[in-house]
């Protein structure tokens, strides 16, 4: 009764007002298209990369708890690169490209930590196809090929973020990289709206280098030595340092073009890492070979920490490799001990 009463209603409007009836089919229509197209785009995000969720999500969260968790002693990185990029991408209509220049001896978690931003922007990590991971001496071996590197570079920069405007880029090795191609990659890291029709401004570079380690390591053996603890150290003092290095430095023109244009928004030091930071690093590893036992065996973590080198001769304060051959030593002392459940096996 109540039903045929609505029909009828319904029935009265659509004789009296017409337009009602192409109103209704439009929106059916409508709606109809876009469920096609969000099927197919859903389709081919399940078959290919997409440049939105949840292949593309930061997680400003699980980064900061990741860069707590699996980096050590660099608490000057986890307050700048959390918060950088935080502010970055929050920003619907950020100005210029985020530009981080990373510093240090190698083994103090650069690469690592660009490795730990991968993780946590693309659901594939490095192996996203809006990352870019350009190893100056591996990419650009051939100094008579340069003019076509530049043009490779650039090729290269442009069609990822044409594909994906959050695309990241890791420059390994910068202060390896010719001039011409720091030069080529200078305007991407600009001020500019477009270029070649692609908007750049979403884009993420991360430059990083072994330059500064020295002066790096002469600030916080002087902070060790004079009994402070380094979480003090601020990051100003490094910054000065780091900038005015990157002037001064032979052939280090096209970095300071980028410093005087103010193009890098922020210079991050890796400091040197003592012996405890390395002891947390063989724990971690221990931890995720599945021999937690031996974290708390403390013959078995010294003899890994006794094969690694330190400086300076004075006090060996700190870790000449930072953590990076600590997986391999470990591996080693591992390889020596003898397996415990081989006695089970034998009897
Ligand atoms: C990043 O993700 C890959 C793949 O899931 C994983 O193997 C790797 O250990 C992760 N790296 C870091 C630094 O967490
Ligand atoms: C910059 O570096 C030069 C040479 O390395 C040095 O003489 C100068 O005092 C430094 N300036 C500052 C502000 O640190």
């Amino acid at each position: 009764m109540r039903a045929h009463y609505v029909l009828l209603l319904l029935l009265q409007i659509v004789g009296v007002n017409g337009e009602l009836i192409s109103v209704l089919t439009g929106t059916a229509i409508a709606i109809a298209t876009g469920a096609f197209w969000g099927l197919k785009d859903k389709i081919k995000c399940q078959l290919y990369e997409c440049c939105h969720e949840p292949d593309v999500n930061f997680n400003y969260h699980s980064l900061d708890a990741d860069i707590a968790n699996l980096l050590f002693g660099q608490h000057l990185v986890k307050d700048v690169v959390v918060n950088a990029l935080k502010a970055h991408w929050h920003n619907e209509n950020p100005k210029k490209p985020l530009v981080l220049s990373f510093h240090g001896y190698t083994g103090s978690g650069k690469n690592y930590v660009a490795e730990i931003i991968a993780n946590n922007t693309f659901r594939q990590g490095l192996r996203s196809g809006f990352v870019q991971h350009i190893v100056a001496t591996n990419d650009f071996p051939d100094k008579s090929k340069i003019e076509d590197y530049q043009m490779e570079l650039r090729n290269r920069i442009l069609s990822t973020v044409q594909k994906c405007h959050r695309s990241l880029f890791i420059f390994d090795e910068t202060d390896k990289l010719p001039e011409q191609l720091l030069g080529a990659i200078k305007p991407f890291l600009d001020y500019y709206s477009t270029i070649s029709g692609v908007d750049f401004r979403r884009s993420v570079f991360i430059l990083l280098s072994n330059k500064g380690g020295g002066k790096i390591s002469d600030i916080t053996l002087k902070q060790y030595e004079n009994g402070y603890p380094r979480e003090q150290l601020r990051l100003e003092s490094f910054e000065r340092e780091l900038m005015n290095f990157s002037f001064n430095e032979k052939g280090g023109l096209k970095m300071s073009e980028l410093i005087s244009n103010h193009l890098i928004d922020h210079f991050i030091p890796f400091l040197p890492l003592q012996r405890e930071h390395v002891k947390s690093c063989v724990d971690a590893y221990l931890r995720k070979r599945g021999r937690s036992d031996l974290v708390s065996n403390v013959d078995f973590v010294e003899r890994v920490l006794n094969s690694l080198q330190y400086f300076p001769d004075s006090s060996k304060a700190f870790s000449s490799s930072g953590c990076k051959r600590v997986d391999a030593k470990t591996d080693l002392e591992l390889a020596k001990i003898r397996p415990q459940f081989q006695f089970d096996d034998e009897l």
